[in-house]
């Protein structure tokens, strides 16, 4: 049940371009790493490749990857992100049958305490608060959590799926420029949350010519370990 990921020589090519060869790639759980690279040297790619589980990645890790903004629909923003955690939502519903069915004997109440178990573990009652914390973050304030995700631009939209992302916590998220659709006060604050992740993060952003020695390379910047 390992969580740390290592592949001892990965290379891909890409449209016929070698974007990466030969090289060691090593994703420890509970550690920050940021993908720091030329613009075209295969961030995105290595991101995708991750996502897509190309790599041997453990099936019992799950995988969050930032690539689009949420869809415009009637859904408020703080919905959006609350609605997204699939389990909590199932489970919930399932609890919520058990305790209507009168009948079911002592089999329904161990799989009651089992769900209810569980989505003390997923931290169930306090969802919305964390959610409105995230959102607010991002600098969504109390209005326009309540606003319609179809009211919202594109870049709006694209902090929303960030908010998501986060709010989740799956065990590998990989952000691909999440600072992209952000001002300078989201950006501080997102920092500040990433510092906090404790799980498997892989952040990647475009640097320019001079401030790379032309290789893409794994910084462990965000860990500062
Ligand atoms: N659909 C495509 N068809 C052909 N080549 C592509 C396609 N998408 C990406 N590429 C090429 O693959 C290479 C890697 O692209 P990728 O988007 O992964 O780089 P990146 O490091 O994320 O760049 P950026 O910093 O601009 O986001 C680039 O040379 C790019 O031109
Ligand atoms: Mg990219």
């Amino acid at each position: 049940m390992s969580r740390d990921i290592h592949i001892e020589s990965l290379s891909v090519t890409f449209h016929g371009h070698d974007l990466i060869v030969d090289s060691e790639l090593e994703l420890n759980y509970g550690r920050r790493y940021g993908w720091l690279g030329l613009n075209g040297c295969g961030k995105s790619t290595l991101l995708t490749i991750i996502s897509c589980r190309e790599l041997p990645i453990p099936e019992h890790m799950d995988i969050y990857h930032l690539t689009r903004e949420i869809e415009a629909s009637d859904m408020s923003a703080l919905e959006a992100v609350i609605n997204c955690d699939e389990e909590r939502m199932k489970l919930e519903k399932e609890a919520e049958t058990l305790a209507a069915d009168d009948g079911g004997g002592g089999e329904t109440v161990e799989r009651l305490d089992r769900s209810y178990e569980r989505l003390d573990a997923l931290d169930a009652a306090t969802v919305e608060k964390r959610a409105a914390e995230i959102l607010f973050g991002l600098g969504f304030d109390k209005k326009m959590q309540a606003k319609k995700s179809r009211d919202f631009s594109g870049g709006w939209r694209m902090r929303i799926a960030l908010a998501r992302g986060l709010f989740m916590k799956s065990a590998i998220l990989l952000l691909d420029e999440p600072k992209n659709h952000l001002d300078l006060e989201a950006c501080v604050w997102l920092e500040e949350m990433l510092k906090k992740f404790d799980r498997s993060l892989v952040a990647a952003a475009g640097i320019i010519a001079q401030e790379t020695a032309g290789d893409v390379r794994i910084y462990d910047r965000y860990s500062r370990r």
